[in-house]
């Protein structure tokens, strides 16, 4: 898989999600569907966007016990979703398990990545409410390599860490980036962005971008804006 765009689906509902992607004659971009769309329509979501072409990152982020993310990351196989994430925070006996359960009999799997913390944790709520004191970025590098030991394929994380997740992890380890801004636009409530040609100078291997994109009057001349500066 080379450098790519990730589009968020970040609606309530089918109806939604489907209008925006008719907007898209031309090219089938890499999606991503989170919870709250997930949540909102169940599996059948997926499957329809699967069969219109997309490719599709699944952000459910599971975090249990290693024989419950095991089942569940196996029912989740059964979708045909090119990547599916967990939190690293679950452990590597966690992240084996799901690897396990994500492996289909086939041998064949999604690619499977780990959050570290997620942006919206700081220095001082991990401190004090997590009781975790090292320095933020020790945590985030510590959690991705605990990611590569239980074989994960690569980490959700910031486009400003990307590059030492790859020096720490190797240049195949991926990064998967949000927190992605045009520099003309809205920030919202996202603190550390960066640009698409910032990110893709600092190393990452996707970015995810919402906002920029779904919110945008012309969303595919935003999607399209995106890939210019960011796939070139
Ligand atoms: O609209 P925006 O570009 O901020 O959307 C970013 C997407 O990436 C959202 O779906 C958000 O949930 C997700 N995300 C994030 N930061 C993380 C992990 C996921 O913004 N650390």
């Amino acid at each position: 898989m080379g450098k790519d765009v990730i589009i968020a689906l970040d609606f309530d509902s089918r109806e939604k999600t489907l209008a925006f992607l008719d907007r898209f004659q031309e090219e089938k971009p890499f999606v991503k569907v989170g919870m709250e769309l997930f949540y909102a329509e169940g599996p059948d979501i997926v499957r329809q966007i699967r069969a219109r072409g997309h490719r599709i990152f699944l952000d459910l982020k599971l975090h249990d016990i290693p024989n419950t993310v095991k089942k569940a990351m196996a029912a989740l196989s059964a979708l045909d979703v090119d990547i599916i994430n967990l939190h690293a925070a679950g452990t590597k006996a966690m992240m084996s398990a799901a690897l396990e359960g994500l492996t289909r009999p086939d041998g064949t799997r999604p690619l499977l990545i780990a959050v570290t913390q997620l942006t919206s944790t700081d220095q001082e709520r991990m401190e004090q409410e997590l009781l975790i004191h090292a320095p933020i970025d020790e945590v985030v590098l510590h959690y991705a390599r605990n990611a590569r030991d239980a074989g994960l394929d690569g980490v959700v994380c910031s486009p400003l860490e990307a590059g030492s997740i790859h020096a720490r992890c190797g240049a195949d380890f991926l990064t998967v980036t949000p927190g992605v801004r045009f520099a003309d636009g809205e920030t919202g409530d996202q603190k550390r962005v960066t640009t698409p040609e910032r990110a893709r100078e600092l190393g990452s291997d996707y970015i995810v971008v919402g906002r920029p994109i779904t919110q945008a009057d012309d969303p595919v001349a935003a999607y399209r804006r995106c890939v210019a500066a960011f796939v070139g």
